[in-house]
């Protein structure tokens, strides 16, 4: 199964608590790494995660500072660990933007893990729906200009293919936290068929019991996801 989840309400959780901003990301990234590390026992195969959207730029610098500085710190602080819980670990997203010692680590990351057989992780680091299509296309048009191939080769495939995700399969379950009902420009293309689930909670209080929650109710209500149990999940 794959899941996606959009990490939402971690400023409102800090705020709520008189906290700044960051001390509800700083906890987020905490509960970053338990979500990951109940992923097999759960039967997730791959988990997709909205960390820094395109759109999140326009904060103010010192809270982009702040993530940024938390990615880079959770990166390096995760790297053996991921590893030696033989996660695969890939980003999507355009990294240019990104200052070039987290995208160092991000290829490091990718590199020391791409053989991992575990969890398949994506972290979707200044990563848009709309942005990765438009990079896509424009992957493919150069394709057709240099005349590798012919434009009436291009179908659902191809441009499946040509997305940051490749050739991973769809997400089944996109998970939102914090209780907003959209969307917002994840993984716009491969959710045409996902399953949708909102949750109240703010990303720093989701635990493993939510992720759980979560599964179990698409299970009863998807047909298509029959009632497949943990336990199965654990010996696969
Ligand atoms: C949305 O909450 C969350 C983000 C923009 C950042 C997500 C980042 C993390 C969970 C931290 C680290 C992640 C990794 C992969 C190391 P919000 O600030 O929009 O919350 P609000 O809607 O309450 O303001």
């Amino acid at each position: 199964m794959h899941i996606g989840i959009i990490m939402d309400g971690n400023g409102r959780w800090a705020v709520s608590r008189g906290l700044p901003r960051l001390a509800g990301h700083r906890r987020g990234a905490k509960r970053v790494t338990e979500i990951v590390k109940s992923c097999p026992s759960l039967g997730v195969k791959t988990l997709t995660l909205y960390a820094f959207s395109t759109e999140n730029w326009k904060r103010a610098p010192q809270e982009v500072d702040g993530l940024m500085r938390l990615f880079r710190r959770h990166l390096r602080t995760q790297l053996v660990e991921l590893h030696q819980q033989n996660v695969r670990v890939r980003f999507l997203g355009d990294p240019s933007a990104l200052a070039d010692d987290i995208q160092n680590q991000m290829d490091y990351l990718s590199e020391l893990t791409k053989n991992n057989t575990g969890l398949h992780l994506n972290i979707a680091i200044n990563y848009g729906g709309r942005d990765e299509l438009a990079r896509a296309v424009r992957g493919i048009v150069n394709s057709v200009v240099s005349g590798q191939i012919s434009v009436d080769a291009i179908d659902e495939q191809m441009i499946g293919r040509a997305l940051d995700t490749g050739d991973q399969l769809d997400p089944d379950l996109i998970i939102r936290t914090a209780g907003e009902v959209r969307i917002s420009n994840f993984l716009t293309w491969q959710s045409a068929e996902s399953e949708l689930t909102f949750v109240d909670v703010p990303w720093p209080d989701f635990y493993k019991a939510n992720l759980a929650k979560a599964i179990d109710d698409l299970r009863s209500r998807s047909p298509r996801f029959g009632a497949v149990d943990h336990d199965m999940a654990k010996e696969a």
